[in-house]
């Protein structure tokens, strides 16, 4: 960090900007990174075009602001979730407890058609959108902006209702889910 805190910001006289030129680490390490990142798991859900319910494992999803309340979730291009909340202008995230790692796993499953994934799984409706009934808590947005950033979308959905249960947070990190088991403020 020291040193690049010394990194001039100015281009050089041959026009070369150190941070902006260099090339970069590439994908992988850049994915080796972003695989150390920690993260509670989340579904975030919306209804197709003909209102059958949709959704997907999410990781990438975090608090944005307080007031107005809003949440960003980071969709990759393709994802049919992403084509449903595009369409329907809202969708609701349910936050995983650490008994829900299968749920993870069937919403993540590229194999699983979206509306079979919902199977056996207790669902409630809120403002007409599908949420996980046993989530550790949900929250039923409007979608406020996407935007296009490389290979992914960012969502930002307004916060119209929300429920906080109990439990253990389902996590991810290093590829692999966790909980906080035993864990203590350190
Ligand atoms: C733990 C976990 C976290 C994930 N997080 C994201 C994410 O943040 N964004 C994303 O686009 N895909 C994420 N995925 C992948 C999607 O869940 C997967 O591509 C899914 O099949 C997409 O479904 P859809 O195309 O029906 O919307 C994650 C998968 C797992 C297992």
């Amino acid at each position: 960090m020291a040193d690049l805190a010394l990194v001039p910001r100015q281009p050089s006289a041959a026009g070369w900007d150190t941070l902006r030129d260099e090339p970069g680490p590439d994908t992988v390490r850049c994915l080796g990174l972003y695989a150390k990142l920690s993260a509670g798991v989340t579904v975030v859900t919306a209804l197709d075009a003909t209102g059958c319910p949709t959704g997907m494992t999410v990781s990438a999803l975090t608090s944005l602001s307080a007031r107005p309340p809003l949440v960003l979730a980071c969709l990759r291009g393709g994802s049919r979730t992403l084509t449903a909340l595009c369409d329907q202008g809202a969708f609701a995230v349910s936050l995983l407890t650490a008994r829900q790692k299968t749920v993870a796993e069937r919403f993540a499953d590229a194999s699983v058609p979206p509306a079979r994934r919902f199977d056996g799984i207790p669902v409630r409706h809120v403002l007409g959108l599908p949420v996980l009934a046993d989530a550790l808590a949900w929250s039923v947005c409007l979608v406020e902006d996407i935007r296009l950033y490389g290979d992914h979308h960012a969502v930002v959905g307004r916060v119209m209702a929300v429920d906080v249960n109990g439990g253990r947070p389902l996590l991810w990190h290093d590829r692999a889910f966790h909980t906080l088991t035993g864990a203590r403020e350190v």
